[in-house]
């Protein structure tokens, strides 16, 4: 068990990495929780108008994720599923921010990469198709996050089931500002400021 802790510790230490946070401050475009949404992610770092600056957060918060599975891959069987773990826990409840972190999607398609490809690239196609359709970020990443879930049971990887469905209900919960506006029709398109 020391190397569940070492992973679930690494993970976390890698998850908590605010891309969205760092990137903003450094660049000087602004501070990112008094725009749009108020969140730490690349869906609201579009709403600073620096698309360079959305993909590089997303990308950030992404490879965070798949780093910390694919290192702690090594260290023994299960251990990558708790560097996913604690990669996702680490970007939605940060120690640095106070634990007010991000909304994990990023994080959880960057994990979801490192685990089984195949179901990352479910995740992609389903948020764009979603993101085509309706232009809501948010709604986007709630329908993928649940296709997840049931791709990691298609292709029959059980345990990687199991644990995005723990991270899928962290997922929705982080979302139920987002929630409460999609059902209202307030929730702003993507890269709406606001
Ligand atoms: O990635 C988070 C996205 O799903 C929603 O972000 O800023 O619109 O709350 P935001």
């Amino acid at each position: 068990w020391p190397y569940f802790l070492a992973a679930l510790v690494f993970g976390y230490l890698l998850g908590s990495i605010p891309f969205g946070v760092l990137l903003t401050r450094l660049t000087g475009a602004g501070d990112l929780r008094s725009i749009g949404s108020g969140n730490i992610g690349a869906t609201n770092v579009l709403r600073t108008g620096r698309k360079g600056l959305a993909a590089a957060t997303l990308l950030g918060d992404m490879l965070k994720g798949t780093v910390a599975v694919a290192v702690a891959a090594q260290w023994g069987p299960n251990t990558a599923l708790l560097a996913a773990l604690g990669a996702f826990l680490g970007h939605l409840y940060p120690v640095w921010l106070r634990f007010r972190g991000g909304k994990g999607v990023a994080t959880f398609l960057g994990c979801a990469l490192g685990l089984k490809p195949l179901v990352a690239l479910v995740f992609a196609i389903v948020w764009l198709a979603t993101a085509f359709l309706t232009r809501y970020s948010s709604l986007s990443a709630l329908v993928a996050s649940v296709a997840t879930v049931a791709a990691f049971f298609v292709v029959g990887e059980r345990q990687m089931g199991e644990l995005s469905i723990i991270l899928v209900v962290l997922l929705w919960w982080a979302h139920r500002a987002n929630i409460t506006r999609l059902l209202k029709g307030t929730e702003g398109k993507i890269g709406q400021k606001g």
